[in-house]
């Protein structure tokens, strides 16, 4: 019975039995439709990425959270190395698709971020509206090692959520955000204080996820080791 209790309970086996504190992410169910649930049109910090580094050889990408993959597979199409994860069964397989059908080769895989910590070098780190997944206790050391394994002149790219007291909680968030300690402004940033800034800001808009208009406050970096 108990994976038929995790999925109606919207949880994992593991997680009921007390391995895992994750819960399985409302994504499995979204990416299993057809259609794409963030579309195929790049995220904009992908064009930075090329105005910032241009793909005069095969950089090395990874893209933490990567979903369906338009991001890993827009950067692929362009001359990145890309390497990519998702905690998303479904959204890995979509990716592969996307892929696929691009005629690109992506080296795609299955990880928590909470858990995952990379061991080889890369040149360009990028992450887009998942930072806010890793849990407070984690966040130093994951930053930390980020750090290291870029190249020296290697940029991070990276968004994340911030809580704002006269900004609610999002009516379509899941379980895995609401248990998570939340990010504030400028605490990504402080994570790179040693490094060079191309861009440090935050900006508030407006969001119709779930059918329920709401907003959502971001901070963006852009951060280069030098
Ligand atoms: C807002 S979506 C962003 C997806 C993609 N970066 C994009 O912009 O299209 C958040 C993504 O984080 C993934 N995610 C949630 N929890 C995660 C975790 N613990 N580890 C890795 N990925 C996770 C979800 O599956 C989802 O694909």
């Amino acid at each position: 019975m108990l994976p038929q209790l995790a999925y109606i309970l919207n949880t994992t086996v593991d997680a009921r039995v007390g391995y895992s504190h994750m819960p399985f992410t409302d994504y499995e169910e979204k990416y299993r439709k057809d259609e794409y649930y963030w579309g195929i049109v790049p995220n904009r910090l992908c064009y930075e990425i090329m105005k910032l580094r241009p793909p005069v050889k095969p950089y090395r990408v990874l893209d933490i959270g990567c979903g369906e993959g338009k991001d890993a597979v827009f950067l692929a199409k362009n001359g990145y190395a890309v390497t990519a994860f998702d905690i998303a069964d479904a959204g890995i397989e979509k990716a592969k698709e996307l892929a696929r059908r691009n005629h690109v080769e992506i080296d795609f895989f299955k990880a928590n971020v909470n858990e995952y910590m990379p061991d080889t070098a890369f040149d360009i780190v990028f992450s887009s509206g998942v930072l806010h997944y890793i849990s407070l206790d984690k966040r130093k050391p994951f930053f930390d090692r980020l750090k290291e394994c870029t190249s020296t002149g290697g940029l991070n790219v990276l968004n994340v959520f911030v809580a704002k007291p006269f900004i609610g909680i999002a009516p379509d968030s899941e379980e895995a955000e609401r248990l998570v300690e939340p990010w504030y402004s400028g605490e990504l940033a402080n994570y790179y204080h040693d490094w060079l800034f191309h861009k440090n800001e935050e900006t508030i808009f407006d969001c119709n996820s779930g059918g329920i208009p709401h907003k959502h406050c971001m901070d963006i970096l852009i951060a280069e080791k030098m």
